[in-house]
C-alpha cells in the first residue's frame, strides 16, 4: 500500500504538518539550496566521542576474532555464530541489520524483540512500523539510502533492556557496521543506542536537539518508535529531531552551498 505524504504524517500522528521555523518547506530537490546552518547552540554542543571502553576486565566472553577488519561477509558471519554474551544463549537467530549499504541514513535502536529475532531483520514489530512511517514522512523507503541496525543483535529474553555487559559485547560489531557503512547521518532511537554509542546516561529529554559525533559523521538523538507508540505526544518532538538531521544531513552533503 503506498501512502501520500499526508497520510503518513497522520499515521505518525503528526497533524497539522509540523515545519520548523528554520526549516524549508517540503520539495526535497529545491530545498537543498535552502539549507541553513545548525545553530550557534548546536556547534557549541558537538561532542566528539570516544571509541567504546572496553568490556570489564571481569567479562571472559570476548568476540573470537578482530572485528574491527572484518568485511560484512565476515562480519554477518561472525555475528550469526557470536557467543560473546548471554544473550546469545536464547536467541533463535543474531539480527545483523538491513538496508542501503551505501546509506546516507543509519537508524540505530535498542536490540530485536520477539518478531525480529524469527524474522532476523531488525523493526518489523509495531515499532517497525512507526519507524517506517517515520522514514516515509523523509520520502525513504526501507532498504534505500538507509540502513537499520540495533546496538544489540541478539534478543534480550522477554524484551528487557540490553544490560552494560551485553551492549559492551556488541559494541565492536556496531562499531565495525559504522565504519563500513559510512552514513552521513546517525540517528539513535532511544536511551539503549544513546548509551551504547554516545556512553550518556542522560535522560533523552536533555540529549535532543544537539548534534553529536561519532567517527566525524554527524549523530542526532530521538525518541525511540516504542515509546512514542506509548506517548503520542511527543511524535512531534520526534518529527522535530528527524528534521534536524536532515538539515545536518544536507549540511553534509552540500557544504559549499551559502546558507
Ligand atoms: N526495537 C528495537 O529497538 N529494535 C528492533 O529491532 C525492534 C524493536
Amino acid at each position: 500500500m503506498s501512502l501520500s505524504r499526508e497520510q503518513m504524517l497522520v499515521e505518525m500522528g503528526i497533524t497539522p504538518i509540523w515545519v520548523l521555523r528554520d526549516e524549508a518547506p517540503v520539495e526535497p530537490a529545491a530545498a537543498v539550496s535552502q539549507v541553513v546552518p545548525a545553530e550557534a547552540e548546536t556547534a557549541a554542543a558537538v561532542a566528539v566521542v570516544a571509541p567504546a571502553a572496553s568490556p570489564p576486565a571481569d567479562f571472559a566472553l570476548h568476540p573470537m576474532t578482530a572485528v574491527d577488519t572484518l568485511d560484512w561477509p565476515e562480519l554477518a558471519r561472525q555475528v550469526t555464530d557470536c557467543r560473546a554474551c548471554p544473550l546469545c544463549e536464547q536467541r533463535k537467530q543474531a539480527v545483523l541489520g538491513v538496508g542501503d549499504l551505501n546509506p546516507d541514513w543509519l537508524f540505530i535502536g535498542e536490540g530485536p524483540g520477539a518478531e525480529e529475532d524469527a524474522k532476523g531483520e531488525p523493526f518489523v514489530g509495531q515499532a517497525g512500523k512507526l519507524l517506517d512511517n517515520m522514514l516515509a514522512s523523509l520520502d525513504i523507503v526501507r532498504g534505500q539510502r538507509v540502513y537499520i541496525a540495533n546496538a544489540v543483535k541478539c534478543r534480550p529474553p522477554a524484551n528487557r533492556t540490553p544490560e552494560a555487559v551485553e551492549l559492551a559485547a556488541c559494541a565492536p560489531y556496531l562499531e565495525r557496521q559504522i565504519a563500513l557503512l559510512k552514513p552521513k547521518i546517525i540517528v539513535l532511537l532511544g536511551k539503549v543506542a544513546v548509551h551504547a554509542l554516545l556512553h550518556d546516561d542522560k535522560a533523552l529529554a536533555a540529549l535532543r536537539g544537539k548534534r553529536y559525533e561519532v567517527a566525524g559523521i554527524p549523530v542526532v538523538v530521538t525518541y525511540h518508535p516504542a515509546y512514542l507508540l506509548r506517548n503520542l505526544p511527543d511524535k512531534a518532538k520526534a518529527w522535530e529531531d528527524l528534521l534536524f538531521a536532515r538539515r545536518l544531513l544536507r549540511e553534509q552533503m552540500a557544504p559549499e552551498l551559502p546558507f
